[in-house]
């Protein structure tokens, strides 16, 4: 598949992810518009955009002519209607999960439902591949592939450092060189954001009620504080300085 047969690419919502997205979109050369609920999070989502970009510029991925191209492609819009929804058949609806962040990580999970047909999947396995992405495929369940693993992972790191048993670092410090992973659960769970991962613990538990996916007391009490990791300046760390 090309970037040709893909079309225009409607993304609902700018914030970590969407920009994400609408950028790895943009850099296959495909034409992006995406939907915010009000002009400031358009100017927002646009400026997430920028700063990623320049991003990829300063570490030598794309050159400063690639980027201006990049973002003429990239229209930001407050009207629904300017947004063809789709409204297809059932047959034409798959799930594509992206990972975070998304311009970094070579991940989709692509979902499909028990009406998905074979045509859709094809499609957006491809769309994966214009995208520079390996897609994998998932039943559609709670969790697909990667959160069914992830969240009780990520729960026990918690657990851990709520009982007392090891200090932040040394969990991080632990995962990071023992089983060589780039970084640690709990500044994983600062990048994820920790109200994200608070709701899809919660989508876990209610899917299987399993006690390993239910979200431990310590995370809720962070969320309801405000601390969210990264993007609120604190979480497990201290992102203000
Ligand atoms: N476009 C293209 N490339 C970019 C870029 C951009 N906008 N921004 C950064 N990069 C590239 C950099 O050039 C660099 O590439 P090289 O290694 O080839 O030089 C690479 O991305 C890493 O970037 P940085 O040097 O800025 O950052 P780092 O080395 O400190 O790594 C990290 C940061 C990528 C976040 C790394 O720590 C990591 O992979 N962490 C784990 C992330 C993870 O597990 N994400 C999944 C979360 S779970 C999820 O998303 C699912 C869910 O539903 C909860």
């Amino acid at each position: 598949m090309k970037a040709e047969d893909v079309g225009k690419v409607g993304v609902v919502g700018c914030g970590v992810m969407g920009a994400g997205i609408v950028e790895v979109c943009a850099r296959a050369g495909l034409d992006v518009l995406y939907l915010e609920a009000n002009p400031d999070l358009v100017e927002r989502g646009r400026s997430r955009i920028e700063a990623s970009t320049l991003r990829a510029v300063e570490r030598g991925k794309l050159d400063e002519r690639q980027r201006a191209e990049e973002l003429t492609r990239i229209a930001g819009t407050t009207t629904i209607v300017e947004l063809t929804a789709v409204t297809g058949r059932p047959a034409q609806v798959v799930g594509m999960h992206f990972f975070n962040p998304v311009p970094v990580m070579g991940l989709i999970e692509v979902v499909r439902a028990i009406t998905t047909s074979d045509e859709t999947v094809e499609f957006s396995r491809g769309f994966g591949a214009v995208l520079g992405k390996t897609t994998v495929l998932s039943k559609d369940r709670a969790g697909f592939i990667v959160n069914m693993l992830l969240i009780p992972y990520l729960n026990g790191a918690i657990r851990m450092l709520d009982e007392g048993f090891a200090t932040r670092e040394d969990i991080d410090t632990a995962v990071s060189l023992g089983l060589a992973h780039p970084m640690g659960p709990l500044q994983l769970l600062d990048l994820i954001g920790l109200d994200t991962a608070l709701f899809v613990a919660n989508v876990l538990f209610d899917e299987f009620k399993e006690p390993l996916f239910a979200p431990p007391p310590l995370l809720r009490r962070m969320v309801t504080a405000g601390r969210l990791g990264r993007k609120s300046g604190s979480g497990f760390y201290d992102y203000t300085s």
